[in-house]
């Protein structure tokens, strides 16, 4: 996409050459995005997340279950995340409705966590008042008591998102501000491409 405009056949493989070419160009967080929800009556909101998975299904995302954005995820099944790389100066948005993904999934990744973050899932009431960070601090020693040196498995209240792509837009700076721009849809299951003006 980046010199003689041609059409790449599928957004997702696009979407894992651009992701790489950004980690190889030295962007610090790649896989940081904004991820914006709505809650029911259409008030929207708006967080960095990191993206933990991506393939035909979609792009994944780990969280608290009882935060906002689960809650706003509950009631309007829907979201769109942003990426910005700096450094190869590109964005793509992702749009689509929003799905948990199964507990063997989050079961997985969870595992791979370090054991304080897995230890901070289980302490971190997250987006929830919080007395200041020796609550915290409280907390995650009672949930390394509990359970010693055993594993410490995923918390009930703790899983992920995917977000399934009915839209995926992909934008590239050109000088004088001629971007090239191209959005992918689905409509009938395939995907479709259209140039779009910048
Ligand atoms: C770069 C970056 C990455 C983040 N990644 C995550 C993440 O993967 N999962 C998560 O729950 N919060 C993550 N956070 C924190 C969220 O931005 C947010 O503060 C938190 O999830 C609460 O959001 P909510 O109140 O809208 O539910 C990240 C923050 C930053 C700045």
């Amino acid at each position: 996409m980046s010199s003689a405009p041609s059409v790449p056949p599928d957004p997702i493989a696009q979407f894992t050459t651009w992701l790489g070419e950004a980690e190889k160009s030295g962007v610090p967080e790649p896989t940081a995005m904004a991820v914006a929800t709505a809650d029911a009556d259409g008030m929207p909101n708006v967080r960095m997340l990191l993206l933990k998975g991506v393939e035909a299904r979609g792009f994944v995302f780990y969280t608290n279950l009882g935060s906002p954005k689960a809650a706003e995820l509950t009631a309007n099944p829907r979201a769109v995340l942003c990426f910005y790389w700096n450094q190869v100066k590109r964005q793509v948005r992702v749009a689509g409705p929003v799905e948990r993904v199964t507990d063997a999934e989050a079961d997985a990744y969870f595992a791979t966590r370090a054991r304080l973050s897995q230890i901070g899932a289980w302490a971190s009431h997250q987006s929830q008042p919080m007395a200041g960070h020796f609550e915290l601090e409280r907390n995650c020693a009672a949930v390394a008591l509990r359970f010693g040196l055993g594993a410490v498995p995923r918390p009930p209240h703790w899983s992920g998102f995917r977000v399934v792509p009915e839209s995926i837009e992909f934008w590239q700076e050109k000088p004088f501000r001629l971007h090239e721009r191209i959005r992918f849809t689905r409509p009938q299951g395939h995907w479709q491409s259209q140039w779009i003006f910048p």
